[in-house]
């Protein structure tokens, strides 16, 4: 069985986009070095999907240890929600704009090509294909450190590519950076159809560890074709009543309580929180955060909390993943750059799995 929808047979959005605004490319661009003005989707205040709106923008200049991507494919991500809604508040305080979002472009992944350096970057060269995070991916353009990218394989498609780098670096780091090597060790992942979960059952798969995992109903199947041994039903089956024991539990839904997080774990295992939707309005919840790392101090077991960092280097670690270990891009959902309210109101049903991009070049 597959184990997930390849990018061309994923469902294309076919819902009513955003008004059309010309490509910048339409009249006479060639592609390759940049137009002066780009489509973007802009986004002036807080809001929902229906904030967001089709613009012409100048497109940016790099700085000097800055790239400049012409943008062809473009992952939507829970972050990138949040900081649409601004909402929980503390993304606000985090100095994305307390009023209104400071970047009006939203978007965090990005996956296409080079078409202008800063004066100090190294790395890479006018043409060169990349994938990372980007300062406004929801564009024909979009200004990315050097750091935040890596050169994108020939055999990885802009849309799979896409789809990677929040969410699959973001797995890579929990089961790894900072649970521990996985090989050979019993895993628990929960939350495993969404875009962080359906990368670290993969991941965990693919380094070797016995992996079960955690999802709703209609997801049951497709986390077992992700590689997952046994798969919990959460909206039939509470955790209390899981009795296997795990060296590594990665939490990435639902917001369970520490203590019953805790239970699952084997003597000196290690839990590790990724996040969870439906927080309180201020803090998201991080108050469970910040009693694991305080419990963690006195118990046998480690619970941990990270911020993921989707580095150069963590990138290029999970794209070996991709071309010789067997790691899917988990894209579900594939609509065109115009549908970007289509596509986020899709990621806040709940009824999403793996990965929605958004295509800015066919
Ligand atoms: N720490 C960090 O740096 C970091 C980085 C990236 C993301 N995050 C956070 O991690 C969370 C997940 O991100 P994501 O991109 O994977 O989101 P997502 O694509 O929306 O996936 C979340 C998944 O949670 C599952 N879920 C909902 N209720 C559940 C329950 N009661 N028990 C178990 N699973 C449940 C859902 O699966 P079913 O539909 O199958 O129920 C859904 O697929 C978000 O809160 C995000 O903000 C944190």
């Amino acid at each position: 069985m597959a184990t997930t929808t390849s990018p061309a047979d994923a469902p294309v959005g076919r819902s009513a986009g955003l008004p059309a605004v010309a490509p910048a490319d339409a009249p006479g661009y060639a592609g390759g070095a940049a137009p002066a003005t780009m489509r973007a989707v802009v986004q002036r205040r807080y809001g929902g999907p229906d904030t967001l709106a089709l613009e012409h923008l100048p497109v940016p200049s790099p700085g000097p240890d800055e790239v400049l991507v012409e943008v062809h494919a473009a992952g939507v991500d829970r972050g990138t929600e949040h900081l649409m809604t601004g909402r929980p508040w503390l993304v606000r305080l985090a100095g994305y704009g307390l009023r209104r979002p400071r970047n009006p472009v939203p978007g965090l992944d990005v996956a296409g090509r080079v078409v202008a350096v800063g004066a100090a970057v190294t790395r890479f060269r006018i043409g060169d294909e990349v994938l990372g995070t980007a300062r406004g991916s929801f564009a024909e353009y979009a200004v990315a450190p050097e750091s935040a990218l890596a050169a994108k394989p020939v055999e990885v498609s802009f849309v799979e590519a896409a789809a990677l780098t929040v969410s699959g670096t973001t797995a890579l780091e929990a089961l790894v950076d900072v649970g521990g090597p996985v090989a050979g060790r019993r895993v628990l992942v929960i939350g495993a159809s969404g875009g962080v979960g359906s990368h670290a059952v993969q991941i965990a798969r693919v380094l070797g560890a016995r992996v079960d995992a955690v999802a709703g109903t209609p997801n049951l199947a497709y986390v077992a074709a992700l590689g997952a041994d046994t798969v919990h039903d959460h909206r039939t089956t509470s955790l209390d009543a899981v009795d296997t024991r795990y060296d590594l539990v990665v939490d990435i839904g639902g917001r369970n309580p520490l203590r019953r997080l805790r239970r699952l774990l084997l003597p000196g295992g290690t839990l590790v929180i990724v996040g969870g939707e439906n927080g309180n309005r201020l803090t998201g919840g991080v108050g469970r955060q910040v009693r694991a790392l305080v419990w963690s101090r006195f118990i046998a077991e480690r619970l941990a909390v990270f911020i993921s960092e989707p580095s150069a280097d963590r990138i290029e670690r999970l794209l070996t993943l991709v071309t010789d270990g067997g790691l899917r891009p988990p894209v579900e959902a594939v609509f065109p750059l115009a549908e970007a309210p289509t596509a986020l109101r899709h990621l806040a049903s709940g009824s999403s799995r793996g990965k929605t991009v958004l295509t800015v070049r066919p």
